[in-house]
């Protein structure tokens, strides 16, 4: 049975660019060809929901000019998979706190633009996870519950993230040898199996993938049980 919902932490795109000498933007780049041939492989596999961590709420930290040059990707991306999502019935989904005064309002607009020309779409999701992190996501869930005088209970806070609709995580990979979740879908990933490799996001491929899911079949997965 191949993962329902595989979620992505892509890693390791700086020092991939910095063993070839170039910039951490260059990384990028690479990683972001690198997810449009993934996420094209996973939903001919059959895998419903691919959710990418493109962007965290912790990566405004980073230097002015990597961080433009993330935004502009997120851009060139969506103007990019557009035609594709609509051609191959694929809805695309951005998660995150899309209402942030650091996003522009151009930004925004063409992030639900291109959510809205897809939504009609339920075969197979594509999940950008961009000015994401689980812990805010879950304190807007919960305070989103309360403003509608609604009890705080996990089903509220799950109809309330953004995420929601989405079904929860089975298989999370992260790549670049890292071994934590750094803020990514805390509450969908709670019984995920985490598969982590040394393999660096921009040289992640099929073959990589399979091997993910591989190891994840032969997982017994018990939910608490025995
Ligand atoms: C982590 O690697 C990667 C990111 C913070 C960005 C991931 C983005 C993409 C793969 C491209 C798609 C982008 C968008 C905006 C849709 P790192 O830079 O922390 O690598 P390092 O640990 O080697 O420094």
């Amino acid at each position: 049975m191949v993962p329902n919902h595989i979620g992505i932490i892509m890693d390791g795109n700086g020092r991939w660019a910095k063993m070839r000498g170039k910039p951490r933007y260059y990384g990028h780049k690479k990683g972001a060809d690198v997810l449009e041939g993934i996420f094209r492989y996973a939903v001919d596999k059959g895998v419903k929901v691919v959710s990418f961590y493109a962007f965290s709420t912790e990566n405004w930290a980073r230097p002015q000019d990597e961080v433009s040059r993330l935004m502009g990707l997120l851009h060139t991306m969506l103007k990019r998979f557009l035609p594709i999502f609509i051609k191959d019935k694929i809805r695309l989904v951005v998660s995150g706190d899309l209402y942030s005064d650091k996003i522009t309002e151009r930004g925004r607009r063409d992030i639900l633009s291109a959510m809205e020309k897809t939504k009609c779409f339920d075969k197979s999701i594509v999940n950008i996870c961009f000015n994401y992190g689980s812990k805010d996501e879950i304190v807007a869930a919960a305070n989103a519950a309360a403003v509608k005088g609604l009890p705080i209970t996990k089903e509220t806070i799950e109809q309330n993230l953004w995420t929601y609709g989405l079904p929860p995580v089975d298989l999370v990979i992260r790549t670049s040898g890292e071994q934590r979740l750094s803020n990514f879908m805390l509450w969908q990933a709670a019984y995920a199996e985490v598969y982590f490799t040394d393999c660096l996001w921009p040289d992640f491929n099929n073959q990589e993938l399979d091997k993910a899911i591989e190891w994840y079949e032969n997982r017994d997965r018990r939910f608490g049980n025995v």
